[in-house]
């Protein structure tokens, strides 16, 4: 049975950073499930489906294919990694996610690619949904202050004009939203450990999960 770390949490706090980490350091694949609920909210808004139309987004979900090469995330056949970090794609890719039928179609994929060999998938329902007997689990948090600071201090650096306060802003918008959803909220597994990283360091994180995993 191939092994599966899932690392849930609300939005911006470390866990692509730290899964990506972790993966080097036990050498397993890494897979980035808000990539792909990413991916298909860049769809709609390039072919100006109207998100709050669920039909429509379901089509678009069941004719995509989305894939990860290299951990780079492809839309039928083309690399998106760059512009699912969108803002706009930010802003409304919550509302895609929260479309029942998206999330089946998604969930069935993702259990497809993880299974292949041994994996960390972050996201907002591993440990719950995609993968709720995985070996580990692990429920990443920060105060929202501290996770919009930081996500504000990564955007800046790659030279993007942003305000702090509507990046703290969004990223409450979109907590409530994925934590109120009818379908797999996001909400702490029963079995996780919870890790608070308001005041750890990246490698604190990624020393904690790697002495969890490997004890
Ligand atoms: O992880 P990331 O912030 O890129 O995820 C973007 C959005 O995708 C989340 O805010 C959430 O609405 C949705 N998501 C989800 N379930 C997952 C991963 C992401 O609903 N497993």
């Amino acid at each position: 049975e191939n092994l599966i770390i899932a690392i849930d949490g609300p939005a911006g706090a470390g866990k692509s950073t730290i899964s990506k980490l972790v993966s080097k350091r036990l050498d397993i694949n890494y897979l980035d499930t808000g990539a792909m609920y990413r991916a298909i909210t860049y769809k709609c808004i390039e072919e100006g489906i109207n998100i709050n139309n669920e039909e429509e987004v379901i089509k678009i979900c069941e004719s995509s294919d989305v894939d990860f090469r290299n951990n780079q995330i492809y839309l039928d056949g083309k690399n998106i990694d760059i512009e699912i970090r969108r803002q706009e794609v930010s802003s409304n890719v919550s509302n895609v996610a929260k479309i029942k039928k998206v999330r089946k179609l998604l969930v069935a994929r993702q259990r497809e690619i993880a299974s292949e060999s041994d994996a960390i998938l972050d996201g907002r329902d591993v440990g719950t949904c995609i993968f709720p007997d995985a070996r580990y689990k692990f429920f990443l948090s920060a105060s929202a202050q501290e996770r919009g600071r930081r996500r504000y201090e990564e955007l800046k650096s790659k030279g993007e004009d942003v305000d702090l306060d509507n990046i703290i802003e969004d990223i409450k918008k979109r907590d409530k939203i994925d934590s109120t959803r009818e379908v797999s909220p996001l909400i702490k597994a029963e079995d996780a450990i919870e890790i608070d990283s308001t005041s750890m360091s990246i490698n604190e994180v990624v020393d904690y999960i790697i002495d969890a995993v490997e004890s």
